[in-house]
């Protein structure tokens, strides 16, 4: 077999992503065979020395960094994946631009618009490629739902219906802030579920159906005070608890959205759901490897919904794991991923979405704070393509 080229990984952040990630790198040499590029693990890095370590071990990394800018100084290094809470996204990511390494950033991009433009023109001043981890596009069943859509099967779109949906903060004597909690803390996770959740939601909409040209969002934040625990003190909540908006696209389609952490009996439901002239399609994140389809032109003795089991040999990425009828998880999103990213050093082209592409869910999101707290309709700015 011919030598691989290597990308050499530097990773920043050892939390649930930094696992994901980790374990992306890992399955590529098994599993993607054919590509031109594997992985090298460089090093990863986080703040606390025993705890980065002991991931350096677990993950197979051959060294590790307590200061993420040692990591980005480092020659031996061409990519960053910065997997840090949303604060630190534009600060490492621009250093690492401007030290000429490639980087894989975590979603949101950003906390506001200003830092994703940042972002962005940091890396075409560069010239070096990025993307985010905008993972739900990877998942079998909705890069099919993707394929049916581009083929025009579903005739002219109608509705689109996003949900994200948990129940993990109802608690009001959960805390905000730190390490673990940062999500709950508006100056570093940049708003609530609309950054969270609903940044998914919206790329995963303006990928499968276009551009969103303007919204109309209520917000509302469950419980106003929670201790914070960097200052010890309670603190007013500023982050949104949940968000609803809806929207039109460019295509002419209504959209209608919803995102809570106060879903009693729902721990990640993300959903979606298109009405075209000719057929619809909808799909749920607790049962991932099944895409439900209905086709007005099917016999209407017969007609109803199809629930499509995406794991036959031609479905997307599909051929690269097990036999038929054995499915996949959410992790090997974050495979997939790795491989498109690894691929696109191949062929030169992007790895969507890149951090262009990224920001247009950026505008969108800020779009929505603005809209609910000014009680009004707000055109997003959103332009571009989304393939
Ligand atoms: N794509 C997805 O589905 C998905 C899912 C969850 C989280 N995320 C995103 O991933 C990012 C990380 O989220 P998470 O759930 O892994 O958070 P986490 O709290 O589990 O982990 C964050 C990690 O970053 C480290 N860290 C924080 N500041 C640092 C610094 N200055 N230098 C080095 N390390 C630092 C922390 O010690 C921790 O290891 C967020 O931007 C989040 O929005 C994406």
């Amino acid at each position: 077999m011919a030598e691989k080229k290597k990308l050499r990984i530097g990773l920043v952040g050892t939390g649930l992503m930094g696992r994901t990630h980790a374990n992306g790198y890992n399955r590529i040499h098994n599993f993607f065979p054919d590509l031109e590029f594997e992985p090298e693990l460089v090093a990863v890095c986080s703040r606390n020395e025993e705890k980065v370590k002991a991931f350096a071990e677990q993950w197979n990394f051959a060294s590790y960094e307590t200061d993420w800018r040692k990591l980005i100084a480092r020659d031996d290094i061409d990519a960053i994946d910065v997997c840090t809470p949303n604060d630190s996204h534009a600060e490492i990511s621009i250093a690492a631009a401007e030290a000429g390494k490639m980087v894989l950033c975590e979603k949101p991009l950003s906390r506001t618009i200003e830092e994703g433009q940042k972002m962005v023109d940091a890396a075409e001043k560069a010239g070096v490629k990025t993307t985010v981890w905008y993972n739900y596009r990877r998942i079998p069943a909705v890069t099919l739902a993707k394929n049916i859509i581009d083929s025009g099967k579903l005739g002219k779109i109608f509705h689109y219906r996003g949900n994200f949906l948990q129940d993990w903060t109802i608690n009001a004597d959960l805390p905000q802030g730190g390490e673990g909690l940062w999500r709950m803390d508006a100056n570093a996770a940049g708003s609530g579920v609309t950054g969270d959740l609903l940044a998914h939601c919206i790329d995963s909409a303006m990928w499968l159906n276009g551009g969103i040209k303007d919204v109309s969002a209520v917000t509302e934040t469950f419980v106003k005070e929670r201790m914070h625990q960097l200052t010890g003190k309670v603190e007013p909540v500023k982050i949104d608890d949940a968000c609803l908006f809806h929207c039109h696209f460019e295509n002419g389609s209504l959209g209608l959205f919803e995102a809570t952490r106060y879903a009693r009996g729902h721990k990640a439901l993300k959903t979606f759901e298109i009405n075209g002239e000719n057929a619809s399609i909808r799909w749920d994140l607790h049962d991932l490897n099944r895409l439900e389809f209905f086709d007005h032109a099917d016999d209407s003795k017969l007609r109803g919904w199809r629930s499509i089991h995406v794991t036959d040999g031609d479905h997307p990425y599909i051929d690269k794991w097990w036999i038929p009828g054995c499915g996949i998880g959410w992790e090997h999103s974050f495979v997939h991923q790795v491989a498109d990213f690894l691929k696109s050093l191949e062929d030169d082209s992007d790895c969507s979405p890149t951090f262009k592409e990224a920001l247009q869910t950026q505008k969108v999101c800020e779009a929505i704070i603005e809209s609910a707290t000014e009680r009004k309709w707000v055109d997003t700015g959103v332009d571009g393509q989304f393939v």
